[in-house]
């Protein structure tokens, strides 16, 4: 049989993070440039190229996979693709989900159901129309919020996915709570992490510490840790008050590097072993080299051994434009 796959660290990798595509409908300030440079389409995996990918890993013991972009939904015929790979689900694979911006979700919800989606992320910094503008810079609220409601229909968990930004959303830290509350959907809060070009200095001012954050829901809540963990980096309590859950992830304030057990592929077939280091390997070549999937088992066996112990993100003055020069959503966290 074939082994699973082990860092040097003696992490077990069952966390695929797969980003199908670069591209994205809105461009939000702490993701990507106002004018990004999008990867020429001919550079693209295929779905049944990125399909075969997540066959490879699941077969190397990966029980989680999570599909991002840029904005996943927006990439051609992704329902096929999420059809296609669904068919692990309860055969290796435990879980098949997504994180989106929920631009698409209206016209989706229903299908990522019937492919065995269980539960989604969805990126949310504001319920402001105007701040979900200017964060997004052009994007439309009332657009994911028919999303949402189309989420909810289809029975679909919705976790909202809030970045933490001092002078942004810090006044609402109570609406966006409660609206979570009323609506059924568990929330995350995420510290910005310095990645891409972005803001110089003013990504200093930004930056919002969670245990800040934490501290100032806790003057009018009680929260309960909770032990349980959903295969990601948050941490999660449970409000008394309303039951409902929230998580933090927080690779600033407290580093969960230890618990790694994730690597991400990119669009191209780029295998990042860490979201905060500049390393990679490439997938494209094995796996177009040859129908045989060893080849391709062999590179991610040799690039599991080359997986960090964990990111070094800081905040320091002199660190300002970040040491890595990606852009978040090359990636997709
Ligand atoms: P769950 O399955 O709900 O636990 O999802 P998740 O938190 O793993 O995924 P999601 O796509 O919602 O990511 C939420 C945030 O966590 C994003 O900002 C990601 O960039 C960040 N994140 C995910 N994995 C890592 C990681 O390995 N390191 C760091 N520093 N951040 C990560
Ligand atoms: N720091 C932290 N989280 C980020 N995201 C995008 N850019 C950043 C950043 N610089 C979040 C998005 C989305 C998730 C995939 O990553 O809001 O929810
Ligand atoms: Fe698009 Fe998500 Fe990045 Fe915003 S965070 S620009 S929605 S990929």
């Amino acid at each position: 049989s074939i082994a699973p796959l082990i860092d040097p660290f003696a992490r077990p990798i069952t966390y695929l993070r797969v980003s199908v595509t670069d591209r994205c409908d809105f461009r939000c300030t702490y993701c990507m440039a106002e004018h990004m440079q999008f990867l020429p389409k001919r550079d693209l995996l295929t779905l049944e190229e990125l399909d075969r990918l997540c066959s490879t890993f699941v077969g190397l013991g990966v029980r989680k996979l999570r599909i991002t972009g840029g904005e996943p939904l927006v990439r051609r015929d992704i329902m096929s693709f999420f059809r296609s790979v669904s068919r692990h689900l309860g055969q290796g694979l435990d879980e098949l989900t997504v994180t989106t911006n929920g631009s698409q979700l209206a016209r989706y919800a229903q299908e990522l159901a019937d492919c065995g989606v269980r539960r989604i992320n969805v990126s949310l910094d504001t319920l402001d129309e105007d701040k979900f503008a200017a964060i997004t810079r052009w994007g439309r609220l009332p657009q994911v919020m028919e999303g949402l409601k189309a989420a909810k229909a289809a029975g679909l968990r919705v976790k909202i996915n809030t970045v933490a930004l001092k002078g942004f959303n810090e006044e609402e830290l109570f609406r966006l709570t409660d609206w979570c509350a009323a609506e059924g959907h568990d929330l995350t809060f995420i510290e910005v992490m310095p990645m891409g070009e972005i803001g110089g200095e003013e990504r200093l001012d930004q930056y919002w510490a969670l245990s800040d954050l934490r501290a100032r829901l806790e003057e009018r809540l009680s929260l309960t840790p909770l032990a349980e963990r959903t295969g990601g980096p948050a941490r999660y309590a449970r409000v008394e008050e309303t039951g409902q859950k929230i998580g933090f992830i927080t690779p600033l304030t407290h580093n969960f590097c230890e618990s790694c057990n994730r690597v991400r592929v990119t669009c191209t077939g780029e295998l990042f072993m860490c979201l905060g280091q500049e390393d990679r390997a490439d997938l494209r070549a094995p796996l177009r080299a040859s129908d045989s999937d060893e080849p391709l088992r062999d590179a991610i066996r040799e690039a599991i051994t080359r997986k960090p112990k964990g990111h070094d993100f800081d905040y320091s003055r002199q660190n300002v434009a970040g040491k890595v020069s990606r852009f978040m959503s090359h990636t997709g966290g």
